[in-house]
């Protein structure tokens, strides 16, 4: 089990982290050291918490009303949920990319020019925006029509725009939430290229439900699983998480193995449940932005 000894340079780092959405604790106790410019994957059946813990990497889980926090989130050792932190600011360190692509219903140059100006970009934007692309591996797909909607891309070129987009802001990591769940196999292929290309550079965090995908991308891999409460509810927790050749050829906990080698029946998989829809619809926006700016900006079509 990877632990506080073994990762020496953890650029995020959770201790004791119970996450409660109203009375509800919904994941518990997790302790997990994300060392800088690794692939982490997340894996674990439904509604065991994992795009719960993710979230709480960049404080998304702010825009959940019901959502609270017990124990301690910290990104290079600052405590992400002390007074002094704006969480507009952490978002643009520690940027995110959602399971369904949501490009702004702006051109693809905009697409990329918005977020970096709100973070007070004052250099060349059509450099940024051209390098951004191209670090995303969509420059040759669009060079000729960086004025056309990112909206008419592919979904999986919109994915790739997205992915640009959270990258033009220079992020330290970038949190990825089954970003290649609503793309074909192609385009997953080409994801998980970027993967292996982003990585050099940032930390990336990335839930997936597909076991060949963690394997492929991850450096390390965290299983999560959830357990029944005394109330009739469920709990996520952290059950194990290694080096990703550990995880899949030889695990320490017999449920992890069941689990990678799809041997994970009805005594593991506790309830699928319909999982509240997040994000919310402008959850893009408010990403970037407060809530009071979000809602003038939605108002103007953004
Ligand atoms: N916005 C929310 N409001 C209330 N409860 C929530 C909310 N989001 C998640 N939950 C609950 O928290 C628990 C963990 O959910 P989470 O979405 O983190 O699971 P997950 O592992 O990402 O699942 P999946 O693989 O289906 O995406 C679930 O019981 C879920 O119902
Ligand atoms: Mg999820």
């Amino acid at each position: 089990m990877y632990s506080t000894d073994v990762v020496t340079d953890a650029v995020l780092r959770t201790k004791n982290l119970n996450v409660y959405y109203g009375s509800n604790l919904a994941v518990r106790d997790v302790n997990l050291d994300i060392p800088e410019k690794k692939a982490i994957a997340f894996i674990g059946p439904s509604g065991c918490g994992k795009s719960t813990v993710l979230r709480c990497f960049n404080r998304m889980n702010d825009l959940v009303k019901s959502a609270k926090i017990e124990g301690k989130v910290t990104f290079r050792g600052q405590d992400i949920y002390g007074n002094s932190v704006n969480p507009i600011g952490l978002r643009s360190r520690i940027g995110m990319v959602f399971q369904k692509p949501n490009p702004f219903p702006k051109s693809i140059y905009e697409n990329i020019a918005f977020g970096a100006r709100l973070n007070g970009y004052i250099g060349d934007m059509d450099q940024l925006v051209e390098e951004s692309l191209r670090k995303a591996v969509l420059w040759d797909d669009v060079k000729g029509k960086l004025k056309e909607s990112g909206l008419a891309l592919s979904g999986g070129q919109q994915q790739r725009l997205c992915i640009a987009r959270a990258i033009a802001v220079k992020p330290e990591v970038v949190l990825m939430d089954e970003p290649c769940a609503a793309l074909d196999p192609i385009s997953t292929i080409k994801i998980e290229e970027l993967i292996h290309e982003l990585k050099t550079q940032y930390t990336i965090v990335i839930v997936t439900h597909n076991m060949q995908q963690a394997s492929r991308v991850s450096d390390l891999t965290a299983f999560y699983n959830a357990e029944p409460t005394p109330k009739g509810g469920k709990v996520g927790y952290l059950v194990e998480y290694d080096r990703t050749e550990v995880i899949f050829q030889n695990p320490a906990q017999e449920s992890t193995r069941d689990y990678v080698s799809g041997r994970f029946g009805a005594n593991y998989l506790i309830f699928r449940e319909k999982v509240p829809k997040f994000p919310p619809d402008h959850c893009h926006i408010q990403y970037f932005l407060s809530s009071k700016r979000s809602k003038s900006l939605t108002q103007q079509g953004f």
